[in-house]
């Protein structure tokens, strides 16, 4: 008994790895959730059984009743395969499923996906260190789970970078703490909506703005020097595309 926990990238396909391309082909299911990108489901073989367990925002299937569907499917199908947005380990609960799944005695192997914190910045030209401006970055969810909250006072240092997953509804509250925390007003915020996909739009502003920004979900909440800049990156899979 086995599943593969899959990161699926941050939307576009070509943005996948070989190995998570490769064990999307040859899964008899696949459990995905919502944020997997359409062309990354396009990947998946017509008759392989796809089960979307995150379809409605706020009603999506419990944690635990996936865990179980895993654990169940497992004892039915030889290639089980769990897709998640991004890496499966940023954000993405995928550590309580490996647990869950490993004291079920189910074998888990795991495929490592590009992350939306490094690709949507990278993505919208904004490198997340950079010499001179930044010497780290600090990844942080703006929903912390029930019953504790993430102090942004206490991340407030103007030589990190701050890449803020799920923050979108909690800007005007993030900006707040990073101000009290000593944050200067005009701090370089970015917010990367949609990164790699059809719709991705990139805002730009400063801190004492970021309440105010026209950013809807999912987005990247870049914070430090670094979100002013903009390298002038192409997409190199873009170039490819377009020189064929
Ligand atoms: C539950 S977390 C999952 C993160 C995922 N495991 C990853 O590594 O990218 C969902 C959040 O990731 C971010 N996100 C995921 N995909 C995104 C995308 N294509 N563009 C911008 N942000 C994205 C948003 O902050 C969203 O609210």
């Amino acid at each position: 008994m086995s599943v593969f926990l899959v990161g699926a990238g941050p939307g576009d396909a070509d943005l996948l790895t070989l190995r998570a391309a490769q064990v999307l082909a040859s899964a008899d299911v696949v459990v995905h959730d919502r944020l997997v990108g359409s062309s990354v489901l396009e990947l998946i073989a017509p008759e392989t059984l796809r089960i979307d367990v995150g379809k409605i925002p706020g009603e999506s299937t419990s944690q635990d009743d996936i865990s179980d569907l895993l654990i169940e499917l497992s004892q039915h199908y030889d290639s089980v395969v769990r897709l998640k947005g991004g890496d499966p380990f940023v954000f993405g609960r995928g550590g309580e499923e490996a647990l869950a799944l490993s004291r079920a005695g189910v074998e888990v192997h795991v495929v490592p996906g590009i992350s939306s914190a490094f690709a949507g910045p990278l993505l919208a030209g904004i490198p997340v260190t950079h010499r001179g401006a930044s010497h780290g970055v600090c990844v942080v969810t703006a929903t912390a789970e029930a019953g504790s909250r993430v102090d942004f006072e206490r991340l407030a240092n103007p030589d990190i970078t701050l890449v803020i997953l799920m923050g979108v509804s909690r800007r005007r509250q993030i900006s707040q703490e990073l101000l009290r925390g000593g944050l200067d007003a005009g701090t370089p915020v970015a917010a990367v909506q949609s990164a790699s996909t059809d719709l991705q739009r990139v805002v730009r502003g400063r801190l004492d703005e970021l309440a105010d920004l026209d950013v809807a979900s999912p987005a990247v909440i870049v914070v430090g020097r670094v979100a002013a800049l903009q390298l002038g990156l192409r997409d190199v899979v873009a170039d490819l595309v377009a020189s064929s």
